[in-house]
């Protein structure tokens, strides 16, 4: 079906068909295809000058959901939502480190540190209105699968709003601090003997059939929520875009928020220029990048395998729409190898800031831009990083402690006798 004007303030489409439904449709696809679905608004109806006042005034304002980094935009976000269930979110930092620069090759890089959310990552953003979303459409419980993070924050955030949640994780390979935070939020959490693309599977298949609303960024709102990394960077750059904006990207989510929340700002006239978008794969789980390189001729699927765990997906579920993302912005997708990712996320935590492996691959993304001579050194990049340094410590304390050879950021702790005299050895070396 198609609405007929006037329109309501906002409605959902399908990418694929272009079916329309309502606002307030719980079905996590396309009724008529099976497609994926996208938020769509009637322009706001204030000023550009208005609407960038409106979003500086409740700029560190609370308590509550005002001080939220997400709903500080809600008349492009959500307008017609009104109780939110928000921690507050967002309101995350734009760093910048000499260390970065020297090793990436970029003149000034910013980092926008997504790890400081309430749960660890930027999945909060999305949470916020997901679940917000949930108790509007009068969900009984709501469900996702995940690599960690997005299973920590639906935990939190059903937990707050009361509404029971149900996790997938894969049994092997999930971080155990996402783990522990998944138990300690009280969801149910299901340890799946497969990987994530098959507990992506299992969740689909369990929301249609078990009537559980299904929360992975396959669902629309999660989209409209993760918008708001790159808004909150253009407020915090003063409306004045970056020339590149580089990701990490896994099951390509937020690669499509990232788009979408540029086109419209753009459409909408809140910047009067494109940043490119740069989403970077970890090289055994690139299905992503192998497309891009044939222009998208061709959709891969494969059997994903990195040590970034956050990015461990092999068939990207919003791969059309980060599709459209990508050749709308003039983006690029690379891929990194986990030597890579290591190594940038050593330099990463050791200038003080300290990420997650997944999010050091966008660090070692801009490097790459450089070195092919895409990016030039003095163009502004801002590079995401999207969860925090306490993620995947295992692997962590493996790289510090025990790879042998060492790697050259290896700093590997030392046991000694609880004597003066060990310490002045270890600090006459
Ligand atoms: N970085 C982090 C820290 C993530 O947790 C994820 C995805 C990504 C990047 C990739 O984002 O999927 O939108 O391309 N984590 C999901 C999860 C899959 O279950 O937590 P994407």
């Amino acid at each position: 079906m198609r609405f007929r004007t006037p329109r309501p303030e906002s409605w959902q489409v399908c990418v694929a068909c272009g079916n329309e439904t309502t606002e307030l449709d719980p079905h996590p696809r396309c009724a008529a295809c099976g497609g994926l679905l996208e938020v769509q608004h009637r322009p706001p109806t204030l000023t550009r000058a208005a609407l960038l006042e409106r979003f500086t005034e409740r700029r560190g304002q609370g308590p509550g959901a005002v001080a939220s980094g997400v709903w500080r935009f809600r008349e492009v976000v959500l307008p017609s939502a009104e109780e939110v269930v928000s921690h507050p979110e967002g309101n995350t930092p734009l760093l910048h480190r000499d260390a970065l620069d020297r090793w990436t090759g970029a003149e000034r890089l910013l980092l926008k540190h997504e790890g400081h959310n309430p749960t660890g990552s930027f999945k909060d953003r999305g949470m916020t209105v997901g679940v917000t979303q949930a108790r509007r459409i009068g969900a009984t419980a709501v469900a996702c699968a995940s690599t960690g993070n997005t299973s920590a924050s639906l935990a939190a955030y059903a937990a707050q709003a009361g509404i029971p949640a149900l996790v997938l994780v894969p049994a092997e390979q999930v971080a155990l601090g996402k783990l522990a935070q998944s138990l300690a939020y009280g969801a149910r959490t299901l340890l799946v003997r497969g990987d994530f693309d098959a507990c992506l599977r299992l969740v689909e298949e369990a929301s249609t059939r078990l009537g559980v609303y299904l929360l992975n960024s396959i669902n629309p709102f999660r989209i409209e929520g993760q918008k708001t990394i790159v808004l909150e960077m253009l407020q915090q750059l003063d409306w004045e875009p970056p020339d590149w904006i580089v990701l990490p990207a896994g099951n390509l989510g937020n690669t499509a928020a990232f788009g979408k929340a540029l086109l419209e700002a753009h459409r909408w006239g809140l910047i009067s220029r494109l940043p490119r978008l740069a989403a970077v794969q970890a090289a055994g789980a690139a299905p992503f990048a192998r497309s891009f390189a044939e222009d998208f001729e061709h959709r891969y699927a494969v059997r994903a395998e990195t040590v970034a765990t956050a990015i461990r997906i092999g068939d990207p579920a919003s791969f059309p729409r980060a599709v459209h993302a990508i050749r709308e912005t003039e983006g690029v997708v690379l891929a990194v190898t986990d030597q890579e990712i290591l190594e940038a996320k050593a330099v990463v935590d050791a200038s003080g800031i300290g990420c997650e492996p997944a999010s050091a691959a966008s660090v070692a993304g801009v490097r790459e831009l450089v070195r092919r001579g895409l990016m030039d050194p003095a163009e502004r990049a801002v590079a995401v990083l999207t969860g925090h340094i306490l993620k995947d410590p295992g692997l962590l304390l493996k790289y510090h402690r025990e790879m042998d050879p060492p790697p050259p950021h290896a700093n590997r702790p030392i046991e000694i006798e609880p004597e003066l005299a060990a310490i002045e050895r270890v600090l006459s070396r």
